[in-house]
């Protein structure tokens, strides 16, 4: 086999798993016709032991595909800790909830900042929807946690009761949930799908025949302008049901959404009229999401501008919205640098600063948005740089 897009090749055995899971994607279209976008995104993310997420791939961190800020370094929990403690100062105590929690790191670095703030959250509550990355963060965080901060940490199955209070936080979750992929040209929308080809998956084109998509669509038009080329946009649907679920149960509290995207404005520029799905494979990106279904992550920008009006919608407070560096400088990321370490060590943390906060690294295109329900103070770290108004 030669490789695509001069990607390395995968070895034998995920390829083995990733055919597998490719013959159960082709089996379902050869059973109930064409899939959409956001099904396949679905099967090749969530297919248990087989998704990328679900399955046994490296995923995150050096060996794997790609790093966020919590891998890049401990700096990012430390900050976010200060707004978590913030918080739960306000709500005199409370749980703090992290979705989709990865390696465990980001657990690990907040429980140890909020031990040193003298602010621990009750419970440390997980929810994940890959059973492979829960059990991989229980054995990182009984490794590395002291028995009892370790004894604080729990993995939920189910959503928490209605009188829940506390902080929830989300770091490149929302980015990880299927999207529907539409393209529009000025006088027509198709969603976009995933069809069979001489035994292969490819692109097809699907009639909308759902109302709120036809919504979706009719409301992006004037905003992306589509000339005849077209121009595909992706939507996440998952947004509103999700934050209505949480403010289901979110008596007081605060949610922290970090993820990179764009207010609606920026997003829908003409620079993006092929849409801003990418996929990464080994520390490379690319737009090809039908290759090696299971082996590689796909993702695609956040729309904030849909966040916060779902937000609002659900019964939630849109309390802050800005960049990360804008919140990481203010919630003490430079001020809370040790000045007396060996050479070597203040050129590390030198360096992960410019990671996190450079314009042209993770800095401008991450966004930090508080959605709030029973707190008005302001937020610390908004206090730099409040974006609200480009929303
Ligand atoms: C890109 S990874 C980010 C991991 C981690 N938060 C970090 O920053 O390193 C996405 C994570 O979200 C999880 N996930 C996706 N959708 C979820 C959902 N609806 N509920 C909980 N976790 C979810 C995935 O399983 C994965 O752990």
């Amino acid at each position: 086999m030669k490789a695509k897009l001069n990607l390395p090749l995968p070895d034998a055995e995920s390829l083995a798993r990733s055919d597998t899971l490719k013959a159960r994607i082709l089996a379902a279209i050869r059973q109930n016709g064409p899939m959409p976008f956001s099904e396949y995104m679905q099967r090749a993310l969530y297919t248990p032991g087989l998704g990328y997420y679900s399955g046994p791939a490296p995923k995150l961190g050096a060996e794997g595909d790609f790093v966020t800020a919590p891998e890049r370094s401990p700096l990012f929990g430390q900050c976010l800790a200060r707004q978590v403690a913030e918080v739960l100062d306000a709500l005199s105590g409370g749980h703090l909830l992290e979705f989709g929690a990865g390696s465990g790191r980001l657990a690990r670095d907040l429980l140890r900042t909020l031990a040193e703030l003298d602010a621990l959250p009750e419970r440390y509550q997980i929810m994940e929807v890959s059973g492979e990355l829960a059990e991989r963060q229980r054995a990182f965080l009984q490794a590395e946690l002291p028995p009892e901060l370790f004894a604080r940490v729990e993995w939920l199955a189910h959503l928490p009761a209605p009188d829940w209070r506390g902080v929830i936080v989300a770091n490149e979750v929302l980015d990880a949930m299927p999207v529907e992929r539409l393209r529009l040209t000025p006088d027509s929308a198709v969603r976009l799908g995933v069809d069979e080809q001489d035994g292969e998956l490819a692109e097809c084109e699907l009639p909308i025949t759902d109302a709120t998509l036809q919504r979706v669509a009719d409301g992006l038009r004037p905003l992306v302008q589509p000339d005849r080329h077209g121009y595909v946009a992706e939507v996440n649907l998952n947004i509103h049901p999700w934050l209505k679920s949480l403010a289901d149960f979110v008596e007081q509290g605060a949610v922290l959404l970090i993820d990179y995207g764009f207010a609606q404005q920026e997003l829908y520029q003409p620079a993006r009229s092929k849409g801003s799905l990418r996929c990464f494979y080994q520390h490379r990106v690319h737009d090809n999401p039908l290759l090696w279904p299971g082996l590689q992550d796909i993702t695609a920008h956040v729309d904030f501008t849909e966040v916060a009006e779902s937000g609002f919608d659900a019964g939630f407070r849109v309390a802050g919205f800005t960049t990360q560096a804008h919140f990481l400088m203010s919630t003490g990321l430079l001020e809370s640098v040790p000045t007396d370490l060996p050479v070597v060590e203040q050129l590390r943390l030198a360096q992960e600063i410019k990671t996190l906060t450079l314009p042209d690294e993770m800095g401008e295109v991450f966004k930090v948005m508080a959605l709030t329900r029973g707190i008005d103070r302001p937020l610390m770290g908004f206090q730099l740089a409040d974006l609200r108004h480009t929303l």
